[in-house]
């Protein structure tokens, strides 16, 4: 039975240790509390670090033996390791650049050295436990580059990637010495699951102009495979949140708590000591409250709750004296013998006490400057019961985007949140009611159990479509039967795309013209009264009647718009509107001014921006902004941003030419049928086809066709073959 292995630098429990025996606690952090309560199912495993350098080996086996029982693997790493790959390039590197503290990143080639090191020994962890058939689920900026590592050794697994952090704008990516490694690490992964849209585009941007390889609606083909890229906003275990707040154990944490802060209003305030989460701003925003409205000294507190987090990093360990200052001077400027206005706690607690601290909080204050998602305010949110409370949140956070009913704040604006804390504690109860209860709906729904299963369904759709799009090398033996079979048949019908399929590409398009070996082929396949040879193009219809006009076939142009049947008249499919041009082409024009050698070229229903003749790179570079640039200007206008060969189309999304391909199939009679095309427009003729059609790629990338050629010259080879048929 195939099984989901779960990877991430660290396992959901740590190892304490203590004398010779060991414990095992929980681990820190919103990715093992998050996926600590789906992961036991059936055989499925988790794979990671256990936080600990482990050194003896003796120890080493027990550690596996115990975790085994759970499910877990270990992955040990060595001291140097976790400096150099642990403290060092995941959070020294990666995680003060994704969180936008450009400042903090420390850019170390023997660091980078160690990431790769490091993200060999878990690919060895995988494959040791893996088998075909797998699926395995890859999670968060430790290991950006074992999606590849794992595919290149175990290519039938289905690879899933899920990045818990922000990932950053493409202007800050690229700052980063080792992006193109770490973008083609990543895109090893079938699936690649970001918290929010705007991190998805951040990254499909930087792919895009980085690597070099385009999208299309999320999803990114790289030649061999395609892969999608899509938003899964992480959820949390709704009922175990709301269950732990109604257990026993968390009533007595309550009023325990409750006996010894008195009648205070309570502001809760839960982390990680980690500088994206905005501690000292928050503070000082408590502090100017407080100036701001003194009518609430002595009637308010924050319970700060700082869990100590990776304190060999050097911007950590300075974050947490500051923290200890701030604390100490608010503390020491307002605090009577009866009020303490700060009530700080550097450690962890267990979730009844969590919860506790939940149900108690009048208001939670979440402001980090930057968080991929945060599942405190979440936590927060599903254990008030009695739904009363307010939740301040900062709308750098992934939650904000869900979570639009809490007073959402700018955690740089000072006097904002001061504001927002007292709106907070003003707001009438109804209106907390009401909008708690929003939340929680969005909560119930969108829960962990969600977020997996929607991941798990769309990994194993990709797959799906990548199963359908694999293609088999038109061979000599295949050939004999598509020629046997197609002699037998009374009525063909051939759909030919013309560049690159009949004919190679030129630099400049208009000397594609083609040559007489290519025109005798066609007037030979035309002329036998069993075929109907129909050459489908994106060319314009002057163009192709000027080549192709002589001869006994059927013509479509300009992507499926233009028809025009052997000795017909040119036909549009449909009435179309093109005014959207006049919007367009000022866009384009300016392309044109600043890459020599690239031209506009107006269609009847497309503007097309050709960069051939552009100096290599240059062109690639400037097509990779225009299409941006295009597909941003596009939205909602009913338009159509392709990529060809060295071109870059706008047209009306409604003319494709699968559907002037399906034009022909429903009024012309015919027992076999052949399309052959070499780009991405040809795949909507593919995909007209009917099944039993023969359908033909041409270049080696994957394809809803069945088969691929290399070149066109293949092509003709095999249409001289059917040319005696
Ligand atoms: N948490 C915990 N013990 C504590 C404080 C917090 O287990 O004493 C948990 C908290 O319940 C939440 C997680 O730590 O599930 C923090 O996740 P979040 O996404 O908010 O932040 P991250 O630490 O992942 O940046
Ligand atoms: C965040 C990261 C996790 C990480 C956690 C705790 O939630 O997304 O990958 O595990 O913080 O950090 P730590 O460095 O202790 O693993």
């Amino acid at each position: 039975m195939s099984k989901t292995i779960i990877v991430s630098n660290r396992l959901p429990v740590k190892i304490i240790h203590e004398g010779n025996s060991f414990y095992y606690v929980p681990s820190e952090g919103g990715l093992a509390t998050g996926l600590s309560s789906i992961y036991k199912e059936g055989n499925n495993l988790w794979v990671g670090w256990p936080g600990q350098n482990i050194k003896k080996e003796a120890e080493k086996l027990q550690i596996t033996s115990d975790l085994k029982k759970e499910n877990m693997i270990p992955v040990f790493l060595s001291k140097k390791l976790i400096e150099n790959f642990y403290e060092g390039f995941s959070n020294d590197t990666i995680w003060p650049i994704f969180h936008y503290f450009l400042q903090f990143a420390n850019f170390d080639k023997n660091l980078w050295d160690a990431y790769v090191e490091a993200n060999k020994i878990f690919c060895a962890a995988v494959i040791d436990v893996a088998e075909d058939g797998d699926t395995i689920w890859i999670h968060d900026y430790q290991l950006l580059l074992l999606p590849q590592m794992v595919r290149k050794k175990l290519p039938n697994v289905a690879i899933g990637f899920f990045q818990h952090i922000p990932f950053p704008s493409y202007e800050v990516f690229r700052m980063m010495p080792w992006r193109k490694k770490i973008l083609r690490g990543m895109l090893g992964a079938d699936l690649i699951g970001f918290h929010t849209y705007d991190d998805m585009r951040h990254f499909l941007s930087s792919v895009s102009r980085l690597v070099g390889i385009p999208n299309s609606r999320g999803r990114i083909e790289t030649g061999s495979r395609i892969i999608e890229v899509d938003s899964f906003p992480m959820g949390i275990d709704y009922n175990k949140y709301s269950i732990t707040a109604a257990s026993p154990k968390t009533i007595d944490q309550e009023i325990k708590y409750r006996a010894a802060l008195g009648n205070q209003k309570l502001i809760i305030s839960i982390d990680r000591l980690d500088y994206s989460k905005g501690l000292p701003k928050r503070l000082e925003a408590f502090e100017t409250f407080l100036n701001k409205y003194p009518e609430f000294q002595e009637k308010v507190s924050i319970i700060m709750i700082v869990v100590p987090s990776r304190d060999n990093v050097g911007q950590y360990k300075d974050l947490k004296e500051e923290v200890d200052l701030l604390v100490g001077r608010i503390n020491g400027n307002f605090g009577k013998l009866t009020w303490t206005p700060i009530h700080y706690f550097y450690r962890s607690f267990a979730i009844e006490s969590l919860s506790a601290f939940y149900r108690m909080a009048h208001v939670a204050l979440v402001t980090p400057m930057r968080d991929g998602m945060n599942l405190v305010c979440k936590e927060f949110i599903a254990s008030k019961l009695d739904k009363t409370g307010v939740l301040i949140l900062s709308e750098m956070a992934g939650a904000s985007k869900e979570l639009s009913d809490a007073i959402l704040v700018n955690p740089n604006n000072n006097d904002q949140m001061a504001d927002a804390i007292y709106q907070a504690l003003t707001m009438p109860e109804e209106e907390q009611v009401l909008k708690i209860s929003i939340m929680q709906e969005t909560l119930k729904k969108y829960s962990i159990d969600h977020w997996v299963n929607m991941f798990m369904y769309r990994l194993g759709h990709i797959i799906d479509v990548q199963k359908s799009m694999a293609t088999k090398i038109l061979d000599e033996q295949t050939i004999k039967t598509i020629s046997e079979d197609f002699g037998k048949a009374g009525k063909r019908m051939m759909f030919l795309d013309y560049d690159g399929t009949l004919i190679g590409f030129q630099p400049d398009p208009q000397m594609a013209k083609p040559d007489n070996v290519l025109l005798n082929l066609i007037k030979k396949l035309s002329t036998n009264t069993k075929n109907r040879v129909v050459i489908i193009s994106g060319r314009d219809k002057e163009t192709l009647d000027a080549w192709l006009g002589n001869l006994p076939i059927d013509i479509i142009a300009e992507h499926g718009f233009w028809l025009k049947e052997k000795d017909g008249q040119w036909k549009p499919i449909t009435k179309l509107k093109s005014n959207w041009k006049n919007d367009i082409r000022p866009v384009i024009e300016p392309y044109v001014n600043r890459t020599p050698g690239s031209f506009i070229e107006e269609k009847d229903h497309s503007l097309v921006w050709h960069f051939r003749k552009v100096e290599t790179g240059l062109g690639e570079l400037r097509s990779r902004e225009l299409t941006s640039h295009l597909k941003y200007l596009s939205t909602g206008k009913n338009l159509q941003v392709l990529e060809g060969d060295m071109v870059v189309e706008v047209k009306n999304a409604d003319v494709n030419k699968g559907r002037a391909a399906q034009k022909w199939l429903n009024t012309f009679e015919n027992d076999f049928a052949l399309a052959i095309g070499d780009d991405w427009t040809d795949e909507d003729t593919f995909k007209s086809m009917p099944d039993d059609a023969i359908t033909i790629k041409v270049g080696n990338t994957s394809s809803a066709a069945k088969y691929n050629v290399p070149t066109h010259k293949e092509v003709r080879g095999f249409l001289k073959i059917l040319v005696d048929k």
